[in-house]
């Protein structure tokens, strides 16, 4: 290993790619890019550094179908898995995503004992507690990128609304990435000011309302696929906090132990990122009604680990 920090890619999909992308053109480390797929990680490893010399960029981008290469990770980014497709049903999928995560986290941690795992398969907080169970690492080594993603579009949505630079704008999302998401309006500010001072009532939810389908309204307009280029932007984020020991708060899906007064669970909260992984676990006081939303999503979030354990066979 050279001086530089190598973050490997599982899943050189649209994700992974548009992640190693951009790890490049930040110089943030050597890539490796691995998928199942013959040739696909090598010609868009190859596609990557050719544009590093416009990005002045020395980072070295591997494709490929071999683990071996992924040995000795400072992080292990993983982005494999299927997309539904017509006929299929959610628990086909789930199942699908629960083999191929359990396979890929086996292969990896072999090769890499002391790296830190970002999972973002979805379902991703399933999946975080899927890899973090089968790595058997510490809590504070594993994590899922959910929060950074949903933050980001409402930061993104809250600027567009007022027609305010997003370098203004702090909000964030607690809670599973899916339609029962948390954004938080009340924490969520406009040079400081929180958002619940200067917005409608009737604006902020239709804010909300957007962010939480944020997802969803990507795929209608994509039809063949889902977001990607905000979803690498977020993963690079938190690799960028974590390489550059940034100590820098994002939410993500961590493992709670009592935080929250939610054991057991793989669930999005402010956390702070450094180079030991997830170094805090930022607790907010919510109020009563903020609570309730977010018990929903987090009783979503339990009864899928549930189901992954009986797909498992565990139960
Ligand atoms: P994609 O279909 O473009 O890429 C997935 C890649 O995984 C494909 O290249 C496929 O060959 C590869 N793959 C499948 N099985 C594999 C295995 N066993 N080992 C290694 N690679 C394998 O999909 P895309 O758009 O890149 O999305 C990837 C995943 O990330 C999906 O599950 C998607 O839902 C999820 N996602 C999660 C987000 C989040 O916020 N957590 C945001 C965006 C996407
Ligand atoms: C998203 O939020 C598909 O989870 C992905 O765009």
């Amino acid at each position: 290993m050279g001086g530089r920090n190598k973050v490997s890619i599982i899943g050189a999909g649209n994700v992974g790619a548009t992640t190693a992308q951009r790890i490049m053109e930040r110089s943030l480390a050597d890539v490796v890019l691995f998928d199942i797929i013959e040739g696909a990680p090598q010609g868009k490893a190859l596609d990557i550094s050719e544009a590093a010399p416009i990005s002045n960029s020395d980072i070295s981008i591997t494709g490929t179908n071999n683990y071996d290469e992924t040995a000795d990770s400072d992080i292990i980014v993983i982005t494999a898995g299927l997309a539904r497709k017509p006929g299929m049903s959610r628990r086909d999928l789930l199942e699908k995503n629960v083999r191929i995560v359990k396979d890929v986290t086996e292969e990896v941690i072999k090769r890499s004992q002391n790296s830190i795992l970002i999972i973002v398969t979805n379902p991703m907080d399933l999946m975080t507690y899927l890899s973090w169970t089968v790595s058997g690492f510490s809590k504070q080594l594993v994590m899922g990128m959910g929060g950074a993603l949903d933050s980001a579009r409402f930061r993104f949505f809250i600027s567009q609304e007022l027609k305010v630079s997003v370098e203004n704008i702090q909000a964030f999302v607690l809670g599973g990435h899916g339609d029962l998401m948390v954004p938080l309006a009340r924490f969520s500010t406009v040079a400081g000011v929180p958002v619940t001072e200067i917005m409608e009532k009737s604006q902020i939810e239709r804010i909300i309302d957007r962010t939480k389908f944020g997802g969803g309204e990507i795929v209608e307009l994509l039809k063949t696929g889902s977001a990607y280029v905000a979803p690498a932007a977020a993963i690079t984020e938190m690799v960028e906090a974590i390489l550059l020991d940034k100590k820098k708060i994002i939410p993500s899906a961590v493992y709670l132990e009592g935080e929250y007064g939610i054991k057991d669970l793989f669930v999005g909260v402010p956390v702070k990122l450094g180079r030991r992984g997830v170094e805090e676990i930022v607790e907010i006081n919510l109020s009563n009604e903020e609570k309730g939303e977010f018990y929903k999503s987090v009783d979503r979030v339990r009864s899928g680990v549930e189901e992954i354990k009986q797909i498992l066979g565990q139960k």
